[in-house]
């Protein structure tokens, strides 16, 4: 949930942590510091944001450091609550990812010894026990604090006594960049892509001793090697490309996106002979697990499995998985992952584990924590996305769960084969989406005045309105609800009146009847209705206020162009009320903490 960096080299740290850093605010950006070895330990941190710091900050000089991007768990965001925090002493600096849950006990006891604490955090626990267990050797000192430490962590740690940093983890990714005679430590890779392209995973309970030129691991106190990997990604995927946020560009990037997800399947209709993925069973029945975005993926890949080949298909909530519920035997578990570290995610995935169900992962995340705990794993090749709203990931999902469905055993071929052609279109068709975007800005004005929205859709695109919904109230900040169309008139029909449009989310299948009755209902209550539509549904001008034309498209490939579409809505309207679009107040993009 908060980002971590560490650099140890020849070069001047601040510069390269900071610069680390603002790759990194995807994942916190409540406040922001760092600390350099000089001969002493020197720390800057506030509550501003990493580009804040960068005019700002005082001159630190060292060539060693760490970094730190916060969302906050324990403390509101303040100066004091941000990291890096130091012991006692201020020998010891720690920055931390992850929740420590017996940070109250630890910290009772080490007051009790005669620790200070200056923060509410529980992080602010680790450089205290660092101190109360050194005795010359950092590594065994940091080994120590970590066997009492219930929780999570990602940790980097920097010592005035010697020129070394220590890395570790439990449930928080980490990686070491490799450089010549330079080491970098971070939560996530595109931190390190402006140095170097060679990676090292850390895995659960590793403790990494680093200096400039070399890095030995333990696990659990056994010298251990990890592979060394290229990352796939380039720095220019985390640039904005000219676009004014990341959210507009990775939209536009969607038509791509799509190509390079399943760009061998949609030419050959057979998966491509590298794809780490092949399913050769039929289908019995199907868990799908996933949060916030990727849990509408996967209500969308209920509805389209279940139609192709049905078998019954559950989707739950990851979030709501995990606390005490009973698991229902299930022959197969999908987990539908953007990040790959969402922590609810990781523990269902786990739990599946222990029930020997095979598990699938869905991620967009190269050596993501997700695919190392699933047996196999989907790649989503959206690339990095660094906008805290999910947009070009969701597209990619809703595409991988599409080829999954026709690639699995059972299907017809003809139905196969005429669906194959439909997929095969869309990335022309998000083009087109995509060119209609000057008339959505017009509709975006109009949504920009209001506080309310309600948003309804049926069948295949009844998820694409709870994700229209989450979409457009995560960056504009309108309070705004998915709703099955039918459930309007049980109840939320009430607060229906002039000043509450409806987006209604019109497939030209067998729900646009009902569809239409339920605007009528709407109308009839004097609510605003803005319509997606067809571009040659003729009728539907007269019945609503604004209408969003999309090209026709298949019955089961509709949720995509919606979905485009209303993205585009969601990021015109909250430019329109001057919201700081790429990171929305209060939110992180990696969310892992249960
Ligand atoms: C969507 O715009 C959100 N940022 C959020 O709902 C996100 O989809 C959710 O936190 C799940 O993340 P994941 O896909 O990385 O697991």
């Amino acid at each position: 949930m908060c980002g971590i960096v560490g650099y140890i080299g020849k070069a001047s740290a601040k510069p390269i942590l900071l610069n680390a850093l603002s790759t990194l605010e995807y994942r916190g950006y409540d406040s922001c510091g760092i600390a350099i070895r000089n001969d002493s330990i020197d720390i800057y941190k506030d509550i501003v944001r990493v580009e804040v710091m960068q005019k700002e900050s005082p001159t630190l000089n060292g060539t060693t450091g760490i970094g730190h991007t916060r969302w906050a768990t324990h403390g509101e965001p303040s100066s004091t609550n941000s990291h890096p925090h130091t012991d006692c002493s201020g020998k010891f600096a720690v920055v931390h990812n992850g929740i420590i849950s017996n940070f109250q006990k630890l910290r009772q006891q080490l007051i009790a010894e005669g620790h200070v604490f200056t923060s509410e955090t529980d992080s602010e626990v680790i450089p205290h026990m660092i101190e109360k267990y050194y005795d010359g050797v950092l590594e065994e000192a940091v080994q120590a604090a970590l066997d009492e430490i219930e929780g999570s962590y990602a940790i980097a740690v920097l010592t005035a006594d010697e020129d070394i940093l220590i890395a570790a983890r439990k449930d928080s990714p980490l990686i070491i960049g490799v450089g010549d005679g330079e080491m970098f430590i971070a939560s996530d890779v595109p931190a390190v892509l402006d140095y170097t392209d060679r990676v090292i995973y850390l895995e659960d309970r590793d403790l990494a001793v680093i200096t400039k030129d070399s890095f030995k691991i333990t696990s659990d106190g056994t010298e251990i090697k990890r592979a060394e990997h290229r990352a796939t990604w380039s720095k220019e995927d985390v640039q904005k490309a000219g676009y004014e946020h990341f959210m507009l560009k990775e939209i536009n990037e969607q038509p791509r996106v799509i190509q390079n997800t399943i760009g061998d399947y949609l030419v050959s209709g057979e998966p491509s002979s590298d794809a780490e993925f092949k399913f050769d069973e039929e289908l019995r029945d199907l868990s799908i697990v996933a949060c916030g975005t990727s849990y509408h993926a996967g209500l969308v890949g209920k509805y389209i499995i279940e139609e192709l080949h049905g078998i019954p298909v559950r989707v739950d909530l990851a979030s709501e998985f995990n606390h005490g519920r009973r698991m229902i035997p299930t022959s197969m578990a999908i987990a539908i992952t953007q990040s790959g570290e969402t922590a609810d995610v990781l523990s269902t995935l786990k739990r599946f584990r222990e029930e020997s169900v095979r598990t699938v992962a869905i991620t967009n995340v190269p050596g993501s924590s997700a695919s190392r705990v699933a047996n196999d794993t989907i790649y989503t090749k959206a690339g990095p996305e660094v906008s805290v709203a999910a947009t070009k990931s969701f597209i990619a999902q809703l595409i991988s769960l599409y080829q999954f469905t026709l690639s699995c055993p059972g299907l017809h071929r003809g139905i196969r084969e005429s669906l194959l052609a439909e997929l095969r279109q869309m990335p022309n068709k998000i083009e087109q989406v995509l060119d209609g975007a000057c008339r959505i800005v017009n509709v975006a004005k109009f949504l920009a005045k209001h506080d309310n929205v309600f948003f309804i859709g049926r069948g295949i695109n009844h998820p694409i309105a709870l994700e229209g919904a989450l979409k457009l109230k995560e960056i504009s900040y309108i309070h705004a609800e998915g709703y099955a169309a039918g459930e309007l008139k049980h109840g939320s029909i009430a607060l229906l009146q002039e000043n509450t449009p409806i987006i209604a989310i019109v497939a030209n299948d067998n729900t646009r009847d009902a569809m239409i009755s339920s605007i009528n209902q709407a109308k009839a209550r004097s609510a605003p209705v803005i319509a997606l539509a067809d571009e040659d549904d003729e009728d539907i001008g007269s019945l609503v206020d604004y209408v969003i034309r999309l090209p026709r498209t298949g019955n089961m490939f509709t949720p995509v162009t919606n979905a485009v579409a209303l993205q585009l809505l969601a990021y015109h309207t909250a430019k329109h009320r001057g919201c700081p679009i790429d990171f929305p107040r209060n939110l992180a993009k990696s969310v892992t903490v249960e």
